[in-house]
């Protein structure tokens, strides 16, 4: 098989605002609710919160420096909104628009194409006070956000992001309670996974508007389903069901204007009129995160029939106990190709947390790393010979940061981050991430 990746295959790298900038008490920035979250005791590994993460906020320019260094030619970011908007509507925070400005120009000088995420979870806590994701206001605030961002920032944002991981938000933030806001309501959760739906809409509207050629899509993990060896029978009709409630409610309304069958009677009490016709939207990209294989089993009482289940001990696990799989991911990619129309996809992440223990020199030579990302983009390529329409491939992460729940403990990058110097030393899969990118194929 090929080890090479087609010509013009865009090789870039992520990050998100809460994860790396820090920054949380400087020139106005509100509150969010991952600050709150961070508070809550016992909700955060160690009681870590974000306050100064990989402070970014000051040192944007060296870390730019650092994935123009990898050779990638553009940079997923995410904006804070409260930094934005410290209290979610109304009244614009200058200071804010100018560093995401200076930020945009900084990868403009450095050859980096911007791709804006308008939200990677750091909603703003006065926006949670009036009920967050729960209130179908919503799609109004999250519309005039937009709006805001598309007129300040938009002349130089290559590609929009409206969402990363819009299920993440729905069944981990708001019925699974391990993310903020740390809500644990099913019924809930629903009205959330349709309103932000909605507000994918919203938003590719608004700047459609300005910017009718710019690429706009949203990002999704997407979820392939296993069942345990020994249970393969009696659990085999739940993987359908799982499948819907991760991928389908998500992609099927976009894509189709409705959602899955299996989870119908549970959504359609938050639909209106229009709604489906509303959410229906072209979808320029989609963007891909991939992890791990999702294995279940059955459940009882439960708000679903199934649970997570531990994954056969085969596989190899990363630090955060996750089974490595390219099989899995080879899978996401084939049901995009197969179910959705083949749509362009770009990987927006894909990465391990591994050990990662510094030599005397202070170097980390973090192979399993580097094993990780050749099984994932071996998958990829596998893929994309069968023809899956992939355009690029983004890593996550560029720095090691705040790991959420997991706080500082977990390390995903391919730059190494002291938390007491803030020193930044690239690990040995930056210097393998630079090869692949500069040959344009696996060594
Ligand atoms: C994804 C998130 C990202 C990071 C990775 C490990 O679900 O989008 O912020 O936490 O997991």
């Amino acid at each position: 098989m090929t080890k090479s990746f087609p010509d013009g295959f865009r090789w870039g790298v992520s990050t998100s605002s809460y994860q790396i900038e820090g920054g949380a008490k400087d020139d106005g920035r509100g509150a969010s609710i991952w600050d709150t979250y961070c508070a809550t005791p016992g909700r955060v590994a160690n009681g870590d919160d974000g306050s100064v993460a990989c402070d970014h906020y000051h040192r944007w320019a060296e870390d730019l420096d650092l994935i123009k260094g990898l050779g990638a030619t553009h940079y997923r970011f995410s904006i804070m909104w409260p930094r934005v908007m410290p209290e979610g509507t109304g009244k614009v925070n200058e200071t804010g628009i100018d560093f995401y400005s200076r930020l945009i120009d900084g990868m403009l000088e450095r050859g980096l194409d911007p791709w804006l995420c308008l939200y990677h979870w750091d909603l703003p806590q006065a926006l949670q006070d009036r009920g967050g994701w729960t209130n179908r206001d919503i799609v109004d605030w999250f519309g005039d956000y937009t709006e805001l961002l598309v007129t300040r920032l938009g002349d130089r944002v290559k590609s929009w992001v409206t969402f990363n991981e819009p299920n993440v938000v729905a069944w981990v933030g708001h019925e699974e309670g391990r993310h903020a806001p740390g809500i644990t309501d099913p019924r809930a959760a629903m009205r959330v996974a349709h309103h932000l739906n909605l507000c994918h809409a919203r938003a590719t509207r608004v700047i459609k508007n300005h910017y009718p050629d710019v690429p706009v899509g949203f990002v999704l993990p997407m979820h392939k389903g296993y069942t345990l060896p020994h249970r393969r029978e009696q659990d085999a009709h739940l993987i359908d069901l799982f499948e819907a409630k991760w991928n389908g409610v998500f992609l099927d309304p976009v894509y189709y204007g409705r959602y899955p069958e299996l989870i119908i009677d549970r959504i359609e009490p938050h639909i209106q009129d229009g709604d489906l016709e509303a959410i229906k939207t072209k979808v320029d990209f989609q963007g891909l995160n991939q992890y791990f294989p999702s294995y279940i089993q059955a459940a009882e009482g439960a708000a679903w029939p199934f649970k997570h289940a531990q994954p056969p001990n085969y596989f190899r696990r990363t630090e955060m106990g996750w089974a490595i799989d390219g099989d899995c991911f080879y899978q996401t990619m084939k049901i995009l190709q197969d179910d959705y129309g083949n749509p362009p996809v770009f990987i927006t992440e894909n990465g391990g947390a591994f050990t990662d223990i510094p030599k005397a020199n202070g170097q980390i030579d973090d192979q399993d790393r580097i094993a990780y990302y050749t099984e994932y983009l071996e998958a990829l390529l596998r893929a994309k010979s069968e023809g899956a329409d992939i355009r690029g491939y983004m890593p996550w992460s560029l720095l090691d940061n705040f790991e959420w729940a997991y706080g500082y403990e977990k390390r995903f990058g391919l730059v190494h981050v002291d938390y007491t110097t803030q020193k930044r030393t690239p690990k040995a899969s930056y210097d393998f991430m630079r090869k692949v990118i500069s040959q344009n194929a696996l060594p």
